[in-house]
């Protein structure tokens, strides 16, 4: 069985989860990050993953528009949804359910909220201005929640 795991990132921590994910899955895995992956040939794969990670409350612009041009071909795959983000809990699901399509999500075989990271480094000024007044921190933090990703791995494969 093949697997894509489909993905962008601003900052590089959906990317790190995707690859750590892969790692959980099997060697049939590929990933593609939409950023520099133009083309990908859905037929070739049963098993699709796609994750994105929110900004401002909406999600990876690259990802919301894959899945508005391949929602009809995403349903019929067996399909996992994941989320890096920094909110937890309730917010991180209301997060989760606004932006993913209710037809996929309940389509899915796996949802994932995957945590996330704030890197300062990678911030531009108006980005960090607002890490700061609204996280009100000023350094970068990582939160990302391996065992839900390795949960999703497992449930996945199931
Ligand atoms: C400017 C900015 C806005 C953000 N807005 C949200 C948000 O609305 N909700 C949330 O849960 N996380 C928010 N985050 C946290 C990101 O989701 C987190 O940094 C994530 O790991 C980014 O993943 P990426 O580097 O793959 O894009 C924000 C981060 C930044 C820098």
């Amino acid at each position: 069985m093949k697997t894509a795991i489909i993905y962008a990132t601003k900052h590089g921590c959906t990317d790190k989860c995707a690859q750590t994910l892969a790692n959980e899955l099997d060697i049939n895995t590929k990933l593609f990050n939409l950023e520099s992956d133009k083309k990908i040939d859905l037929n070739s794969y049963d098993t699709i993953i796609v994750g994105g990670s929110i900004h401002a409350g909406t999600l990876n612009k690259k990802v919301k528009s894959f899945i508005d041009k391949n929602q009809n071909s995403l349903a019929e795959k067996k399909l996992g949804l994941f989320l890096c983000c920094m909110y937890e809990g309730d917010k991180a699901l209301e997060q989760f359910q606004d932006v993913f399509p209710e037809t996929l999500r309940i389509k899915a075989h796996a949802h994932g909220i995957f945590g996330g990271e704030l890197n300062f480094e990678k911030m531009n000024f108006l980005e960090k201005a607002i890490i700061k007044k609204i996280a009100n921190i000023e350094n970068s933090v990582s939160n990302i929640n391996y065992s839900n990703i390795k949960s999703f791995a497992k449930k996945m494969t199931e």
